[in-house]
């Protein structure tokens, strides 16, 4: 029998860790065949390097996720400790990881958010977030918008409205589709964030009432859609949509999966909107994904709702002690080194200045938006027409980024200026400078 200390090579274990990689391993979102992944074995802070020692500044946090950046002491320990501890506790027994870990949550959250269900990740956290919103309501539909994502698994995939939703509704029922608001590509005919506000408005009302409010739960909403390209809700939408909700008897679920946790330059980015969801979503950047966890924030009325009755589900990893410690020293963290802070001076004083220069300099971007360290650059063949960068333009772009030294987020025809909230003004320089001969050379 071979041991894996027999077959592990000493020199080049890039080329190795490649050569593992698309044998054994099963990607997401992708045709298996042609793939090519990076190698990445170890990160500090905002960078990352692979096993030949090539670094990369990161401005993608992963997947949007590593708010605090890599092997923040302070989590690593915590992580070992409870590790050392404790590796398990069944959901149904009580741990102190995991109370002070629901604890600290719902201090961030707003008045009357007393309870955390807690799950696997972003997915799970919107299943059950949809659960406890059709058995509080007794209505079965949930409205989401095409330009998003909610996870994949049944209901969350199906509410989620880009590529990745199956066709024909087969994983869950009573998913409704609608859109919100996008100025830069409207629906609407609007020419302006009032005009594009109130029309999404009226949109969203029309399909309530043609869907008949009656049958219908809850609105799942990203506060601002993430992977759709960091649509920034125009003034009023989001007072709109909890208006409508408060007018029909609907649960407004926000999704805080993406943007939660530091992500706009607040703990939660509805805080930047005067909103007030009835169950808030989140995973990600609850602990930097350093251990798999999301959960539910649950408002009062619908937690005591269960008070008598079951909530029927549950996971084996509810609250696992690991993800839970690391959740409590990653908001220790965030607040100790004011991370929240500094995601939100970066983005008012860094990288919208520069961001806004690099669309002065190059044509290619149609749009830039964002807040705190959620941006993107939206990169189009022509200004006037807004006729998206063509995917074999955005692969070589990629390419010449990582070649130049930084790790890109780009989906489509974006490229997302997503960097870990710890970033310091010089590294936003850094990879805007990076991005800016990319551009220059493509
Ligand atoms: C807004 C949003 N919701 C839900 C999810 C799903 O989270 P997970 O992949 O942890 O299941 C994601 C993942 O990107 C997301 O961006």
């Amino acid at each position: 029998m071979t041991t894996p200390e027999d077959t592990v090579p000493t020199t080049d274990l890039d080329a190795y860790t490649l050569s593992l990689d698309p044998t054994h391993v099963f990607h997401s979102w992708s045709a298996q065949g042609a793939l090519k992944p990076l190698v990445l074995a170890g990160g500090e802070g905002v960078r990352l390097w692979d096993n030949a020692g090539k670094t990369l500044l990161d401005f993608s946090s992963q997947l949007v996720n590593v708010n605090i950046g890599y092997q923040h002491p302070k989590v690593v320990e915590a992580i070992k400790h409870q590790a050392d501890t404790l590796v398990m506790v069944d959901p149904k027994h009580a741990n102190l990881a995991r109370g002070e870990a629901a604890k600290r949550i719902v201090d961030l959250a707003p008045e009357g958010f007393d309870k955390v269900f807690f799950t696997n990740g972003g997915a799970d956290a919107n299943e059950n977030a949809i659960r406890m919103a059709r058995l509080f309501t007794g209505r079965d539909k949930v409205l989401s918008t095409y330009r998003s994502y909610h996870g994949n698994t049944g209901a969350a995939i199906v509410s989620t409205g880009d590529w990745r939703r199956p066709a024909g509704n087969e994983f869950a029922r009573g998913h409704v589709h609608f859109f919100g608001p996008f100025l830069y590509r409207t629906e609407f005919w609007a020419t302006t964030p009032e005009e594009e506000s109130e029309r999404a408005l009226h949109h969203l009302r029309r399909t309530i009432e043609a869907e008949g409010p009656g049958t219908i739960a809850a609105i799942l909403l990203e506060t601002i859609p993430g992977t759709a390209g960091v649509l920034v809700p125009p003034p009023g939408y989001l007072q709109g949509v909890r208006a409508l909700c408060d007018e029909f008897g609907i649960v407004l679920i926000a999704d805080e999966v993406m943007a939660g946790f530091g992500r706009t330059g607040e703990w939660f980015a509805f805080d930047g909107f005067d909103l007030r969801p009835d169950l808030i979503t989140f995973a990600k950047g609850v602990n930097s994904g350093y251990v798999p966890a999301g959960g539910v924030i649950v408002s009062d009325p619908i937690a005591h709702h269960f008070d008598e009755r079951v909530f029927p589900g549950g996971l084996t990893y509810s609250g696992h002690p690991l993800a839970m410690a690391a959740i409590v020293a990653t908001l220790d963290a965030m607040k100790d080194e004011k991370i929240v802070e500094n995601a939100r001076t970066i983005g008012a004083e860094h990288l919208a200045p520069a961001l806004s220069a690099l669309a002065e300099k190059h044509d290619v971007i149609g749009e830039v938006r964002g807040l705190g360290v959620f941006w993107v650059l939206e990169l189009v063949a022509d200004r006037s027409t807004r006729q998206p960068l063509p995917d074999a333009t955005m692969a070589k772009l990629r390419a010449d980024l990582i070649a130049r030294g930084l790790l890109p987020f780009t989906i489509n025809n974006r490229i997302h200026v997503v960097p870990p909230c710890v970033i310091t003004p010089d590294e936003v320089a850094e990879g805007v400078a990076i991005i800016d001969d990319a551009l220059s050379a493509l």
